[in-house]
């Protein structure tokens, strides 16, 4: 069975999301997707609102930024968070019409498709109605997401593999949504599409303690909920979990996680 709930959902999710949103990560990727001055933006799945209130830096003078999400939590922390900021924050679930939104320069979607493995191409073609013609629309997603790391116990590397298969069979969560998006783009039929490919994960030597919070957030929940039972472990989940946080420490372990980056503009 698949259940229909966002797979990270927990009473820190905004917190989370907070924490790990490097601004300068974001101002990157959001000025190659090609935000400037003047533009109206939609920021769908915004989570805790920090995105948003980036993009709507971005995009001043003279533009406006939405950011949607279907969590009242998050809406709630967004607005208070970031909404002086000039950002715009609505609860919508973005697999509805969104057609009384009116229509944007631009459409940013990140970290959002990998949870529904079986609906993110319904979700892409959903959205082209949100851009105006000539209107450029941006996926971002990760690929191989949480499972390349070097220097793990080979138990607990089978644990990670373990916690993904169930979580794509059980939660509807794809962890290699990145490698999918250009061909979403292109099957909408969008025109000057663009992809690019960086680290989102890039971890080496001590932990920086968001990047600690993050990452055993990440793994506590999905652990938790894909019911693994991780047979590697006579005492389960709880020996899974404390190898983790003890092996995820040592200064040795090596582990990245790409970040892809496709846009695409709506043909005129
Ligand atoms: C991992 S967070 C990403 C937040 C933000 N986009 C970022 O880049 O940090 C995913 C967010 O998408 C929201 N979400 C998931 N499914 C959604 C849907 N169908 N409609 C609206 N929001 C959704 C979740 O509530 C969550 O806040």
């Amino acid at each position: 069975m698949v259940e229909d709930i966002y797979l990270m959902e927990s009473d820190e999710e905004a917190i989370r999301l907070d924490v790990k949103t490097d601004p300068e990560v974001v101002c990157r990727q959001a000025m190659w997707a090609g935000a400037a001055s003047g533009m109206r933006v939609a920021d769908l799945g915004c989570g805790s609102g920090k995105t948003t209130k980036i993009l709507h830096e971005l995009v001043q003078p003279g533009g406006s930024v939405v950011g949607l999400d279907f969590s009242e939590a998050r809406v709630d922390f967004a607005k208070k968070t970031h909404g002086k900021t000039g950002a715009h924050f609505h609860v919508r679930d973005i697999r509805d019409s969104m057609a009384d939104l009116g229509q944007f320069d631009l459409v940013w979607v990140r970290f959002v498709l990998e949870y529904y493995r079986t609906e993110s191409q319904d979700i892409v073609r959903n959205i082209v109605s949100l851009l105006k013609p000539g209107g450029i629309l941006c996926l971002i997603d990760l690929d191989y997401n949480c499972l390349s790391h070097y220097g793990l116990p080979t138990r607990l590397e089978r644990g990670m593999h373990g916690i993904m298969a169930r979580l794509e069979q059980h939660a509807n969560f794809y962890p290699y949504v990145g490698r999918k998006l250009y061909a979403f783009v292109y099957d909408i039929g969008f025109t000057h599409i663009d992809v690019q490919i960086t680290p989102h994960h890039l971890i080496y030597g001590d932990l920086e303690n968001s990047v600690e919070f993050n990452f055993t957030k990440k793994v506590e929940i999905a652990g938790k909920k894909s019911g693994y039972p991780f047979p590697e472990y006579p005492n389960g989940y709880t020996g899974f979990f404390e190898e983790f946080k003890a092996s995820f420490k040592s200064p040795r372990r090596f582990t990245y996680t790409p970040v892809i980056c496709c846009k695409g503009r709506k043909p005129k």
